[in-house]
């Protein structure tokens, strides 16, 4: 939502950058983008990028950098201990943040490793608003379990709700008195809640959050990996908010935290992570954990040009006009795909658009991963690379039975910065057609299955003919064009 209107009237994103560098990509016929998903094992995480137009799998490390971020990458001092990036780094983490201690780490994941590693004992329970895929793995690896407790309308596809993120309170108190305090390892908010579709948490609901926890000496922990997008829909969606600057949102935000941690893949468009902690015993815990399982402390498994980016990159998210520009695409796409009948998660959030597999794919039975058959087939119809987020991004109960996912999402993520808006209308075209042509789509089983994030390395065969059909009927629609 730019401040710049259009003399037509009409609400047009307009980028507040201007591209200098570029990646030629290319754009297959879709009789060879047919061999290429055959190839992938239908698994979109397994196409290689030389085959893909238009990589939209994830806003992770594929963020476009800013030229304050490549100059500094050049004045980084590569020292094992006691590099100077590192303190330049740490200095902008407590100005922006305002805790007292920042532990690196290689990558979001990473943190959450060493987080769960030190909170989380066998038999214990997080509660959250929603999980993480890889957040829920570290924590039942170390003998734990997930409690979602995301409000209602967190979980439906279409609603009004400006705030689908937050936690409802009474499933809360809840949660505590039924499981008591001790054995509770933490509470965990997620900014920009992603398996729901990149939606926001409020102010007043993590105010609150903050007071129970603290009430009860629980461990408040937020991922802030998807802040950017967060604190753009706070300032926009909350009025208290509308002229409070972005920075003071983030320290309010901070102080309600004990822990905080973030993918530097995301926030800051650079690549790496880290953890900020207020409390000092804690912090020392886990310091130990970072040069056992990350590298030693001033570089926590990250390269110094990439903290040298990461420290550009994360003040330059204070910037209303750099955090705006993710969520007004995405916006855009959505809107392109409503205006066609496309069911897709409303309000739209940050990080992608992410569309109603269950519901465009409703012919397709639940057992033959409708999300995982849609993503294929928007990659067959257009060249675009989305994401499964639906039952095969699950882990199977421990009976192996099946776990059905309360969400059956195709997410098209939109990179950062990356793609201009005719980019973006032709993903829309083309999934636009995929919808009228929706009936052709069939279901997919797998042919190898990995116990652990099967959704990585997975791979799955259709369980017709859909795939050559889908392809022949696009070039009867669209004769020569690719
Ligand atoms: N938390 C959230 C909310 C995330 O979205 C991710 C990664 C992580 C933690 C883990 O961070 O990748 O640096 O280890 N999300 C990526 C995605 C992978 O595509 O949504 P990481």
């Amino acid at each position: 939502m730019s401040n710049v209107k259009f003399m037509s009237g009409e609400n047009i994103p307009l980028e507040m950058h201007k591209v200098r560098m570029v990646q030629k990509v290319n754009l297959l016929p879709v009789e060879e983008r047919l061999d290429c998903i055959n190839e992938a094992g239908y698994n979109t995480f397994l196409l290689k990028n030389r085959d893909v137009f238009m990589d939209m799998l994830t806003d992770s490390g594929v963020n476009a950098m800013s030229q304050n971020q490549y100059a500094a990458m050049m004045r980084a001092d590569d020292s094992y201990a006691g590099s100077e990036t590192f303190y330049r780094l740490e200095a902008v983490l407590k100005d922006i943040f305002g805790m007292e201690y920042f532990l690196p780490a290689h990558q979001g994941r990473a943190c959450e490793h060493i987080i769960a590693h030190t909170l989380v004992k066998p038999g214990m329970v997080t509660i959250m608003n929603y999980h993480f895929t890889t957040t829920k793995a570290h924590i039942t690896l170390k003998g734990g379990s997930v409690e979602e407790i995301v409000n209602d309308e967190g979980l439906k596809i279409k609603s009004d709700a400006s705030f689908k993120g937050d936690i409802d309170i009474a499933k809360l108190n809840e949660c505590i008195a039924k499981h008591g305090k001790e054995k509770i390892a933490f509470v965990r908010i997620e900014a920009g809640t992603n398996l729901i579709g990149g939606q926001p948490v409020s102010m007043d609901n993590m105010r609150e959050v903050s007071r129970i926890c603290r009430s009860q000496g629980i461990t408040l922990v937020y991922d802030a990996s998807l802040l950017g997008d967060n604190l753009y829909f706070i300032k926009v969606r909350d009025p208290k908010y509308k002229d409070v600057d972005i920075k003071s949102i983030t320290r309010e935000i901070t102080s309600l935290m004990d822990v905080v941690y973030f993918s530097a893949r995301k926030l800051g468009s650079a690549r790496g992570g880290g953890i900020l902690l207020s409390d000092k015993e804690l912090y020392l815990k886990m310091r130990e954990l970072i040069t056992l399982y990350e590298g030693f402390l001033t570089y926590g498994g990250m390269s110094v040009r990439e903290m040298e980016a990461l420290s550009v990159g994360l003040e330059e998210t204070m910037d209303f006009e750099v955090i705006n520009q993710t969520p007004i695409i995405v916006e855009a796409l959505c809107n392109e795909l409503l205006a066609s009948g496309v069911p897709v998660v409303t309000p739209p959030g940050g990080l992608g658009c992410h569309v109603d597999a269950m519901e465009f794919c409703s012919h397709v039975p639940k057992e033959e991963y409708r999300a995982g058959a849609l993503a294929a087939a928007i990659y067959l119809a257009s060249g675009v690379r989305c994401m499964e987020r639906g039952t095969l991004s699950e882990q199977r109960n421990e009976d192996g039975s099946e776990r059905f996912a309360e969400m059956e999402l195709a997410r098209i993520a939109v990179p950062r910065r990356v793609f201009t808006l005719s980019q973006v209308k032709y993903t829309a075209d083309r999934i636009n057609w995929l919808y009228k042509n929706r009936s052709i789509i069939g279901g997919l089983r797998f042919t190898e299955e990995p116990a652990m994030l099967r959704f990585f390395f997975g791979r799955l065969e259709p369980t017709s003919d859909w795939p050559s059909k889908l392809a022949a009927q696009f070039r009867k629609d669209f004769g020569e064009s690719l």
